[in-house]
C-alpha cells in the first residue's frame, strides 16, 4: 500500500502500541500512582518531571513541557518525521503497511468477514424487528423486562427458526456461504453436501470488539428445553474468547468515568444492570478470566469488582478470576450475591438501589477466599486452616503494595485469631519458598510462581513486625497526608531504627510543623538517593483511600513501642536469671519486671494512643 497511509490504520497502530513498554524501552520509568515517572530525555534533569499516563497513552514532561502520545515521542526523540514514526510501531506492533501477498490477502479476509458478521447481526435484528417473523424473540426480551432502547444499543436480534434463514438471506446479497462458515454462522452437513445455520430460534446477543465491530455471536434458547441455554460462535479469524469481553463497546466510557468495572458472568447480567443504569459492567461470558481480559479492563480502570452468582460454581470462578487480576495490578473487590441470585434476577427483583448497596459492600479478597474457601474446607481443623491460610497468602503475594499486605495480614490475624508475626513469617518463607506446592493446589488451581515485591531502600534486617511497620508507617506519610496529624500525635520518631526511614520521616515532620503541604516530588529532591526516590514513588502507587489507615498506622506505632519493651523486658528476664544462679535477691527487679509487663499491657491495648481530632 504505497503513499499515503489512511488515518485508521494510523489510529490502529496506535492503538495496538502501549506508550508505556515503548518509552520504557528508552528510559526508565517508575510506577507512581497511575502514571509512570522517569528523567525526562527532552532536558536533563535530576528528579523524574517525565510522566507517562497509561490509562491516556500519552506523555507529559512537567519540566520541560513536551507532550504527546507515542508518535509524538518516536519523532521527538529518534528525529524522524511521522510517516516514520508510524512505520516504525507498526513493525513494532506487527501491523503491515506496505502490504506482502499474504498480509494483503489476510487483510482483505478480514475485512470480509467483518463485513458478514455485520450483515448478520443486522439480518438478526431486522428479524426480531419484524411484525410476525419476530414476535416470539420479542415476547422472550419482553419476558426479561428489555426496553426497545436497550435491545437497540445492544443490537439484540433473533434467528429464525429454519436451516437456512440466514444462508438464503446472505446468498441474495451475494455473501459466500464460505464467508458465513469462516464466521461460524454455518455448519457443514455431515450426511449430505451443503451447510446450515448455526443458530435457529434464538435469540442472539451480538458481541463487539472494544472498537465496536460485530465479531461473533451468543444466542440463547426461548424455552427450557434439552438444548444448550446458550450456543456462541466458535473462534475465527476476528473472534479470540481470550481477548474479547462482552459488552465493552458500550460500557467502556462509563467504566471509565466511573473508573470502576463491575464484572458479571452473563449477557443478560450485564444488559440487566446496564438499563437499570449501572452501565459500567463487562462480561466474562462463559470463558474464564484471562491474562488478556485483566490487561483489557487494565485499559480503562485498575478497581474491578467481581459480582459473580451467589452459588459455589460462581463463587469459584471468581477465585480464579481474583488472582488473574491481582497479578495485573488492578484492585479487585467481591460483591456477592444472596443464594440462588445471579445479578440479573437480582436486579430485576430488589432493584438498582439495592444493587448499588450491595456494591458498596463489595469485600476484598481475604474475607471473600475465607468465606468460599469455608465452604469447601473444615476450619475447625488445624489443617483445614492451614490450607485456607495458605491460599489466601498466595494472594496477599499477589499485592503489589506493601500496605495493602499488611491490611490483609492484619484482617486474617484477627479473623483466625492468629498473632500476625506468624502469618507475616508464613508470608516471608512462601516469597522464599516460591509456592506452597501441594496446598496451592487446591485453592489456585495452578503453579504460578508469585511475584516478588520489589522494596527499593535495603532493609538488612530481618522482616520483624516492627521493622515492617517502620515501612509502613514512612509509606502512610508520604502518600497521606491526611494521616500525618494522627501519626505525629502518636509516634516517637526515635523508635524508628532505620536510619533512611527516620530521616525520611522527620523531614516529613519538618513539611507538618511548618504547615507546609507535603510535595513528594520535593521530597524527593531532599535526597539524592535512588533508592530513597523510588522508595518515595512507589509509596504513591494507588491514590485511592485506605480506610483502615488510621488503625495500621496504631498497630504500626504499637509495633515500634513494642520492640523496645520487649527488648527491656527480655533484658530484665536474663538478668534476673543470672541473679537466680547467683543467689542473689530478684525482688526489685522482679517488680520492675512486672512494671515493664504491665506497661506492655497497656501498650497493646494502644491506651496511648490519641486521635488529635477528639482532643
Ligand atoms: P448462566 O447459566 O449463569 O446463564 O451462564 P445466565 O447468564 O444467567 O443466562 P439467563 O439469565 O438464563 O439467560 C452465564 C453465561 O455463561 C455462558 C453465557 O455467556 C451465559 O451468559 N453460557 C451459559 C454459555 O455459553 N452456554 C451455556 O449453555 C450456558
Ligand atoms: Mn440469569
Amino acid at each position: 500500500m504505497p503513499g499515503k497511509i489512511p488515518q485508521e490504520k494510523i489510529d490502529q497502530i496506535r492503538q495496538a502500541t502501549d506508550i508505556v513498554e515503548l518509552i520504557s524501552r528508552y528510559l526508565t520509568l517508575t510506577k507512581k500512582g497511575k502514571n509512570y515517572f522517569g528523567l525526562c530525555p527532552f532536558h536533563s534533569e535530576k528528579t523524574p518531571s517525565f510522566t507517562v499516563n497509561p490509562e491516556k497513552q500519552i506523555f507529559h514532561c512537567f519540566g520541560c513541557g513536551k507532550g504527546g502520545n507515542a508518535y509524538t515521542f518516536l519523532m521527538e526523540h529518534d528525529k524522524i518525521s511521522f510517516i516514520e514514526a508510524v512505520r516504525n510501531l507498526a513493525e513494532k506492533a506487527g501491523i503491515p503497511l506496505e502490504y506482502s501477498a499474504t498480509e494483503s490477502k489476510q487483510y482483505q479476509e478480514k475485512e470480509a468477514l467483518y463485513f458478514t458478521t455485520k450483515f448478520a447481526a443486522r439480518f438478526f435484528y431486522q428479524n426480531l424487528a419484524a411484525p410476525q417473523i419476530g414476535q416470539i424473540g420479542m415476547d422472550y426480551f419482553k419476558k426479561r423486562q428489555l426496553t426497545p432502547e436497550i435491545i437497540k444499543k445492544f443490537g439484540l436480534g433473533y434467528a429464525l427458526n429454519r436451516w437456512d434463514g440466514l444462508i438464503k438471506a446472505a446468498t441474495q446479497q451475494s455473501i459466500k456461504i464460505e464467508q458465513l462458515e469462516k464466521c461460524g454462522l454455518v455448519i457443514p452437513r455431515k450426511e449430505s453436501s451443503g451447510f446450515y445455520d448455526r443458530f435457529r430460534n434464538r435469540v442472539i446477543f451480538p458481541i463487539f470488539d472494544s472498537s465496536g465491530r460485530v465479531v461473533a455471536f451468543g444466542a440463547r434458547r426461548l424455552v427450557d428445553d434439552n438444548s444448550p441455554k446458550y450456543i456462541n460462535s466458535p473462534e475465527t479469524l476476528i473472534y479470540q474468547k481470550r481477548e474479547t469481553l462482552y459488552g465493552l463497546a458500550q460500557t467502556r466510557q462509563s467504566i471509565q468515568a466511573e473508573n470502576l468495572a463491575i464484572m458479571v458472568e452473563g449477557y443478560m447480567d450485564l444488559i440487566s444492570l446496564f438499563q437499570a443504569g449501572i452501565q459500567n459492567v463487562v462480561a466474562t461470558s462463559g470463558t474464564a478470566l484471562t491474562p488478556e481480559h485483566a490487561k483489557l479492563i487494565g485499559r480503562y480502570t485498575k478497581n474491578v469488582i467481581l459480582l459473580y452468582d451467589g452459588d459455589s460454581a460462581g463463587s469459584k470462578a471468581a477465585l480464579r478470576g481474583l488472582d488473574i487480576l491481582l497479578e495485573h495490578d488492578l484492585e479487585v473487590q467481591v460483591a456477592q450475591l444472596p443464594q440462588g441470585n445471579d445479578p440479573d434476577s437480582f436486579v430485576k427483583s430488589k432493584g438498582a438501589n439495592e444493587m448499588r448497596t450491595l456494591l458498596k459492600q463489595a469485600r476484598p479478597l481475604v474475607e471473600f477466599k475465607v468465606n468460599m474457601l469455608a465452604q469447601f474446607e473444615d476450619l475447625s481443623s488445624a489443617a483445614g486452616k492451614t490450607r485456607v491460610i495458605h491460599s489466601i497468602l498466595e494472594s496477599v503475594i499477589k499485592l503489589k503494595d506493601s500496605i495493602k499486605q499488611e491490611i490483609v495480614i492484619r484482617e486474617m490475624a484477627e479473623r483466625f485469631k492468629l498473632n500476625e508475626r506468624i502469618l507475616f513469617q508464613e508470608l516471608e518463607n512462601l516469597k522464599k519458598r516460591g509456592t506452597f506446592a501441594p496446598v496451592s493446589k487446591v485453592a489456585n488451581g495452578d503453579g504460578r510462581q508469585p511475584v516478588q515485591p520489589a522494596e527499593k531502600i535495603k532493609i538488612p534486617t530481618r522482616k520483624s513486625r516492627a521493622n515492617v511497620a517502620e515501612i509502613t508507617l514512612t509509606k502512610l506519610l508520604i502518600r497521606n497526608p491526611d494521616s500525618h496529624a494522627f501519626i505525629f500525635h502518636n509516634l516517637d520518631i526515635q523508635k524508628v531504627r532505620h536510619p533512611k526511614l527516620r530521616e525520611i520521616i522527620e523531614v516529613i515532620y519538618s513539611f507538618f510543623l511548618d504547615k507546609k503541604q507535603l510535595d513528594q516530588n520535593k521530597l524527593i529532591s531532599y535526597f539524592n538517593d535512588s533508592g530513597v526516590a523510588s522508595f518515595i514513588v512507589s509509596s504513591l502507587d494507588e491514590a485511592k483511600e485506605l480506610k483502615e489507615e488510621q488503625l495500621i498506622a496504631s498497630d504500626c506505632i504499637v509495633a515500634l513501642e513494642l520492640r523496645d519493651i520487649d527488648e527491656t523486658i527480655e533484658k530484665l528476664q536474663m538478668k534476673i536469671r543470672e541473679m537466680e544462679n547467683q543467689k542473689q535477691n530478684t525482688e526489685v527487679i522482679q517488680r520492675q519486671w512486672q512494671e515493664f509487663i504491665n506497661l506492655k499491657k497497656e501498650i497493646e491495648q494502644k491506651k496511648f494512643i490519641v486521635d488529635p481530632k477528639n482532643t
